[in-house]
């Protein structure tokens, strides 16, 4: 899977681009301001259908104008894809891909597993537990095709239990969303801890490389203390509780991946570079594994490959990016930099106030 084609109109300050891409590795380079993270937002949005700037479409429509369109060709399994997104300030979608039109922007992620390392990406392991969910998760996505339908008939349910919570008198009222949550939730947290402890490994080879002289343990916490109790026990024994705070508090949606270096989370022992380049390793497992397990090919987006990196950690990095299957685009500032560090395979473009032209 790569993204072979794209022509970007009025995406932030590109006013204008029709770019083809190399399979492997593609280099942006440009200036401050230039419009390097623009490029690499306008492909996310073709592959999650949103940005990871902001939630708000109106953002990365260009100044003065009135709506953004892409159009791209994916290559998937050896076919050629066309994928068409138009998003207007009115708030209407446009999304075409392969001549039909998607009700849905979710019939994205199908064509386009994307990765994203961005310089704010240590909050991955420095964050909320909502960003490691949705790191596992998309792992989990590609393993299991059952999944995404489990996960989003969980969160409706735990919406209505929610609200249901606020106006109950006793907990006899709430069983008839428990009952379906917690069959779905054990389902859901085996699956998690399937992917997970598969991709264990891989993780591992990774950090092997990039972290050498710290031994890191991981951990998948489901949500509720399984050993203890199932999860009926904690929704019936915590149910003052939830009815107080008037939401849920134990459950799959407070899962989380734990990672630890000598009984300490991670963030409280690393420096800002090793935090990044264990996302690195992370991600890059997710990478392998898509590869190895899913045989699918992972599309890594990496934002300013240098910031916090020494020459060598680049090197490794690289060599490791190189060797993947996967399709990526990295963005710089200065060529010289990182030039030499990947092989032939590669297109440069140059980004300048928005132009965008092929080296
Ligand atoms: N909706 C928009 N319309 C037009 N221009 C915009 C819009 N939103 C942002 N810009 C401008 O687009 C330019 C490019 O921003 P971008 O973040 O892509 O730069 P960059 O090359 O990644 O820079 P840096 O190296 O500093 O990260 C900036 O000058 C920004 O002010
Ligand atoms: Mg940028």
């Amino acid at each position: 899977m790569s993204l072979a084609k794209l022509a970007i109109h009025q995406f932030r300050n590109i006013n204008s681009a029709e770019l083809n891409f190399n399979r492997k590795i593609n280099l942006i380079v440009g200036a401050n301001g230039s419009g390097k993270t623009s490029l690499l937002e306008a492909i996310h949005f073709l592959g999650l259908g949103r940005s990871f700037r902001t939630h708000l479409t109106n953002r990365v429509i260009a100044h003065d104008h009135k709506e953004f369109i892409l159009y791209s060709e994916f290559n998937n399994e050896g076919m050629s894809v066309p994928v068409g997104l138009q998003k207007s300030k009115t708030g209407d979608t446009l999304l075409k891909i392969n001549g039909s039109h998607a009700k849905k922007l979710a019939a994205l992620t199908q064509y386009l597993p994307l990765q994203l390392i961005t310089p704010e990406s240590y909050a991955l392991l420095s964050g909320s537990p909502k960003n490691r969910r949705a790191f596992l998760d998309w792992g989990v996505f590609y393993h299991e095709p059952l999944f995404y339908n489990n996960w989003a008939r969980i969160k409706r349910l735990l919406k209505q239990r929610n609200a249901a919570l606020k106006q109950c008198k006793t907990y006899n009222e709430l069983q008839v969303w428990d009952n379906e949550l917690c069959l779905l939730s054990d389902e859901i947290s085996r699956q998690r801890q399937a992917y997970f402890d598969l991709l264990i490994p891989l993780i591992n080879q990774t950090i092997a490389d990039f972290l050498p002289d710290f031994s890191i343990t991981s951990q998948f916490f489901c949500g509720w203390d399984k050993n203890n109790k199932s999860l009926q026990d904690y929704l019936t024994a915590n149910f003052n509780r939830d009815k107080q705070l008037g939401y849920t508090t134990a459950g799959p949606q407070k899962a989380d991946i734990r990672f630890k270096i000598n009984g300490l989370p991670v963030n409280d022992v690393l420096s800002r570079g090793q935090l990044k380049l264990l996302v690195y390793a992370l991600r890059l497992a997710q990478g392998l594994f898509l590869n190895s397990f899913n045989n699918k090919q992972c599309v890594f987006l990496i934002d300013d490959f240098s910031s916090e990196l020494d020459q060598n950690r680049q090197q490794i990095l690289a060599k490791h990016i190189s060797n993947s299957d996967a399709q990526v685009f990295i963005s710089v500032i200065e060529k010289n930099d990182i030039e030499t560090l990947f092989g032939q395979e590669r297109t440069v473009f140059h980004v300048e106030h928005g132009k965008i032209t092929v080296e």
